[in-house]
This record gives C-alpha cells, sequence and structure tokens, in this order.
C-alpha cells in the first residue's frame, strides 16, 4: 500500500493519466463519430444514385443513353451536374416529348425527392454544376439597383427589360421570367439551358446572381404599380413607339380635319 501510494505521487503520475486519458479519448471518437457519419452519408448517398439509376434507366435513358453516354435523340449527360437535371426536371422541360425548335417548360411529372435521385445519378457520371442551397439563391438583402444593371448588361437582349421574354431566331423564344423560382432562376444562369449563355460563378459571382434575382422579382411582384406611367405591356420602345405613332399622329390628324373643316366654315359665311 505504502508503495503504491508513493509512486502515485511521483511528479509525472498526473501527466502520465491526463495522456492516457487524451489518448484513449481521442482514439475512440476517431474510431467511431466521424467515421459513423461519414459512412452514413456514404451508403444515403449510393442509395440515392441507385435510386436515380433506376427512374433514368426508365424515364430518359432512350433517348440519353444508357449510361448517360447520349443518342441521336438528346444529348449526353455526362459532366452537366447536378444543376441541370434539377432545373430541366424542375421545370418540367424534362422528360422531352415532341421534337421541336425548343424544349418548353410543361407540368412536372418528379417529385423533388425523385429529381434529388435523378440529379444524384447524372452528377455520379461526371463532374458539373452543383444544385445551389437556399442560402445561395434566396434574394434577401440583395442590391435590386445593381440586379436591374446587371439584367440590362447580360439578360435584357434577349428576356427584354423587365423579362417579359421575346422571340429568337429558329422559332426559338427567351422565356417571361415573371413566375420563375428563384432557385430555377439561379440554375438557368448556372447551367444555360439550350440557347442560352452559361453565366458560371467565374464569370459572374453568386453575390451578381443574387441581385438579379431580387431585381427579377421586384420588377415582376410590382406589375400593378408602375411609376412611370402606363407600362404597355412592358415591352419597352417597340410598344412605346408603336403608342407614339398610333395616338400621337392619330391626334395630330384629327386637329388638322377639325382645323380644315373650320376654316372651310369661315369661308362659306
Ligand atoms: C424524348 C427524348 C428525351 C427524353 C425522354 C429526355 N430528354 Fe433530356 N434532353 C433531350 C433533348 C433533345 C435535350 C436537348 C435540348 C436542347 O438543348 O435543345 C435534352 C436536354 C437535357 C438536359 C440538359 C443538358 C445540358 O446540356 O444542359 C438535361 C439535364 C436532361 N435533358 C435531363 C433529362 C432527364 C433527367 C430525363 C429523364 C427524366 C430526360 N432528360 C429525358 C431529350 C430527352
Ligand atoms: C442569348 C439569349 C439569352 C440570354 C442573353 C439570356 N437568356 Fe435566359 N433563356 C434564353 C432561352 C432561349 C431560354 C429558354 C431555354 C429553354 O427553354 O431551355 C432561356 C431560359 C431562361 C430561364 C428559364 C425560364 C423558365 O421558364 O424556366 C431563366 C430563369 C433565364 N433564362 C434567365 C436568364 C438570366 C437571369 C439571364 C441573364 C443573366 C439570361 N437568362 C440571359 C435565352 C437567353
Amino acid at each position: 500500500m505504502k508503495k503504491l501510494s508513493a509512486r502515485r505521487r511521483h511528479p509525472l503520475a498526473a501527466v502520465v493519466v491526463l495522456l492516457l486519458a487524451l489518448a484513449a479519448t481521442g482514439g475512440l471518437y476517431a474510431a467511431f463519430a466521424p467515421a459513423g457519419t461519414a459512412k452514413a452519408d456514404e451508403t444515403a448517398q449510393s442509395l440515392a444514385i441507385e435510386e436515380g439509376k433506376k427512374l433514368y434507366t426508365v424515364g430518359c435513358a432512350s433517348c440519353h443513353g444508357t449510361g448517360g453516354q447520349g443518342t441521336t435523340d438528346g444529348p449526353s449527360l455526362v459532366g452537366v451536374g447536378s444543376a441541370a437535371v434539377d432545373f430541366q426536371v424542375g421545370t418540367g422541360r424534362m422528360p422531352a416529348q415532341q421534337p421541336g425548335a425548343q424544349v418548353p417548360r410543361k407540368k412536372v411529372i418528379y417529385s423533388q425527392a425523385e429529381i434529388d435521385q435523378l440529379a444524384a445519378y447524372v452528377a455520379s457520371l461526371g463532374a458539373g454544376p452543383i444544385t445551389p442551397k437556399a442560402g445561395q439563391y434566396s434574394p434577401d438583402g440583395a442590391d435590386i439597383a445593381k440586379g436591374g444593371d446587371l439584367f440590362r448588361n447580360n439578360c435584357a437582349q434577349c428576356h427584354n427589360f423587365t423579362g417579359e421574354g421575346g422571340a429568337l431566331t429558329h422559332g426559338k423564344y427567351a422565356p417571361n421570367l415573371a413566375n420563375v423560382s428563384p432557385k430555377h432562376l439561379y440554375e438557368a444562369m448556372q447551367t444555360g439551358p439550350q440557347n442560352m449563355p452559361s453565366f458560371p460563378d467565374t464569370t459572374m459571382p453568386e453575390k451578381e446572381k443574387k441581385d438579379i434575382i431580387a431585381y427579377v422579382q421586384a420588377v415582376n411582384s410590382d406589375r400593378t404599380e408602375t411609376p412611370g406611367g402606363f407600362k404597355l405591356g412592358a415591352l419597352g420602345p417597340v410598344s412605346e413607339g408603336l403608342f407614339a405613332w398610333v395616338f400621337g399622329l392619330g391626334a395630330l390628324i384629327a386637329c388638322a380635319v377639325w382645323v380644315a373643316a373650320h376654316t372651310a366654315k369661315a369661308k362659306k359665311s
């Protein structure tokens, strides 16, 4: 007894105990905790990919090929990324139906969970733009005026000044952006569907995309209130010019007729 307690009081005893305790805790933690969650994530991910592959084989492989390599009826999906799938399937464009100049928006036939699985599968074929998180596309606190500038510089040539949309060549068109969700706005900029150029983070940082989303939402929620007078379909100079021609010239002609009629009367009397 005496010997033991004497050794316990050795000046290094406390340090040794502390080190042993630390090593044991660290070792246990390393052995269980992170490996456990990482494994769980990995299995969830591979399950999603597996489910996505099943959905893909039934709904998409006929046009995009069994491994996403593409066929004559649809382009390769290797490297388009989960964002492209979330956009295309989430806006109902995919699965495409009839051939035409452009694949239109239609009713969405997959649930968001199924879209996520399809996206996970396609993303597993090759790295590409990743589906954005709410914090990335939410317009909260963004600069609407700056978004307006960016929109006029980058988007208005196709989508018109406030996103009314417009015709392009060969029967294609840039759609109206009034009812597009912030997430799909963000994904369209990330992936550049069909004739639209893409605006990756290297050329247009996340902050600028947010500003644009805030602008598109602001001009479309205020459609009833137009500080500049009549909105004339919000189509810009075309409808404004037409308005000036029809009503401006019309008023001038009416004036001329009125003056002519009165001078004729004055002469008679
Ligand atoms: C009837 C044929 C057809 C079917 C079925 C179809 N697609 Fe497509 N898909 C196309 C065509 C054609 C395009 C190219 C559209 C374009 O760019 O003009 C396309 C484009 C895409 C794109 C965009 C690729 C890019 O480069 O950004 C994605 C993503 C996509 N399809 C995913 C899917 C998914 C997922 C399904 C199944 C749910 C599916 N498609 C079903 C024909 C099809
Ligand atoms: C060269 C013309 C062009 C430019 C520039 C352009 N777009 Fe587009 N945009 C298109 C076309 C064409 C489509 C339709 C693609 C499709 O249906 O797959 C489209 C589709 C979209 C959609 C999807 C709308 C929907 O109904 O789902 C959004 C959102 C969008 N564009 C936003 C933008 C924004 C924001 C910018 C500027 C940063 C921009 N576009 C610049 C041509 C353009």
